[in-house]
């Protein structure tokens, strides 16, 4: 039986949403895929991790850590619910939510559309132009859109919305949601809504993940208003939060870590200036718009080439053909000190001569 080619094409171009960064690594090749900062977590932050294993043998209780993460945001703890990472968070509202016109905005992080398809959920694709720095157009929402997810510094572009320009998206009987598992990368984190409990319908999910180095202990959380909290934290499972991550949860609220972070996102942008200016030497390796997080996603012509032959050098970068709205002639590659980024850019300049 002859297949149609239409639907044959269509399938082929489809990206995979459950391609992640995590998948490219491994076998010695130095990590520019994956956006977890090195040298984490911090020694401090380890010991006290540490520490709380002494209570393993007692089920977890989430209210101190709650308290410290509504504190750290000026919430209320009814305002908080403490989740098994950001990617647990996605789950819980595909599952709670009932929408009838979901919009997510590409180029963005795939889990949350995946999330909402597997729970049987239509999503409609708002895919940015590049032409236009992938930076978001408030006009270009249909207003019947009852669920909008949009990420914030939006991951792979890099590119930080205003947080005026998010709010506008905000509108009763909407859920808006805003990724902000990479604000702690923003110095300041200028442009982060979690202190908004203002904004109606407004969910914003956090992560300990890239900032702390604790991608394998599974922390993140929602604010949102109580009602919504409620509901998402019904879909949850018992226990949801292993101790050792409540741990972290309250630990990485301090005054002092907040510090630490602020500091490490101010570190990341000189060296993020480094890669940029490296890059720009490169010809053909085009950086569109303005990076503002631990990443960068650039575009070169044969960039899925390029990435295999910068695998053979010893480098891992992030593939750009599992983003909706991008395609094989995009890389992500994420910030790292000026020795690697050095490295990685001779490494990188030779695979463009070949
Ligand atoms: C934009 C974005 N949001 C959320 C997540 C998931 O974070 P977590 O480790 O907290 O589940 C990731 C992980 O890569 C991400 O890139």
């Amino acid at each position: 039986m002859p297949t149609d080619p239409s639907a044959a094409q269509l399938a082929a171009a489809e990206p995979d949403l459950r391609h992640h960064g995590d998948s490219e690594v491994g076998g010695g090749l130095v990590d520019l895929a994956v956006n977890v900062r090195t040298g984490t977590p911090p020694a401090w932050l380890r010991r006290v991790l540490a520490d709380s294993l002494d209570g393993l043998a007692a089920y977890p209780d989430g209210s101190t850590a709650r308290a410290a993460v509504a504190a750290r945001h000026g919430r209320a703890p009814e305002e908080v619910l403490l989740t098994s990472g950001a990617a647990e968070a996605f789950v819980l509202l595909a599952r709670a939510l009932r929408p009838r016109r979901a919009v997510v905005v590409h180029p963005q992080f795939t889990e949350p559309e995946a999330a909402l398809r597997d729970a049987g959920h239509p999503v409609e694709r708002l895919l940015l132009r590049k032409e236009a720095g992938f930076r978001l157009d408030p006009s270009a929402f249909p207003s019947e859109a009852d669920l909008v997810v949009v990420g914030n510094p939006t991951n792979p572009t890099s590119v930080l919305h205003p947080a005026t320009t998010l709010a506008e998206l905000a509108r009763p009987g909407r859920v808006l949601v805003v990724d902000e598992a990479f604000a702690d990368t923003v110095p300041g984190e200028t442009e982060s809504l979690a202190a908004r409990s203002d904004v109606p319908g407004l969910v914003v999910l956090r992560s300990l993940t890239k900032t702390w180095g604790l991608a394998g202990l599974r922390i993140g959380y929602v604010l949102a208003e109580p009602e919504l909290i409620a509901r998402l934290a019904a879909a949850q499972p018992l226990w949801p939060v292993s101790s050792p991550a409540l741990t972290a949860a309250i630990a990485c609220s301090s005054p002092a870590a907040l510090v630490e972070a602020d500091t490490a996102a101010k570190a990341t942008v000189a060296d993020r200036d480094h890669l940029l200016t490296r890059l720009t030497e490169l010809p053909g390796v085009r950086v569109h718009g303005t990076p503002e997080a631990s990443f960068v996603l650039v575009e070169l012509a044969g960039a899925d080439e390029v990435r295999l032959r910068l695998r053979a050098a010893g480098f891992a970068v992030r593939r750009g053909d599992s983003f909706p709205g991008l395609g094989p002639d995009w890389l992500r590659i994420a910030v790292r000190d000026r020795a690697t980024t050095d490295a990685f850019c001779a490494a990188l300049g030779q695979a463009l001569a070949i």
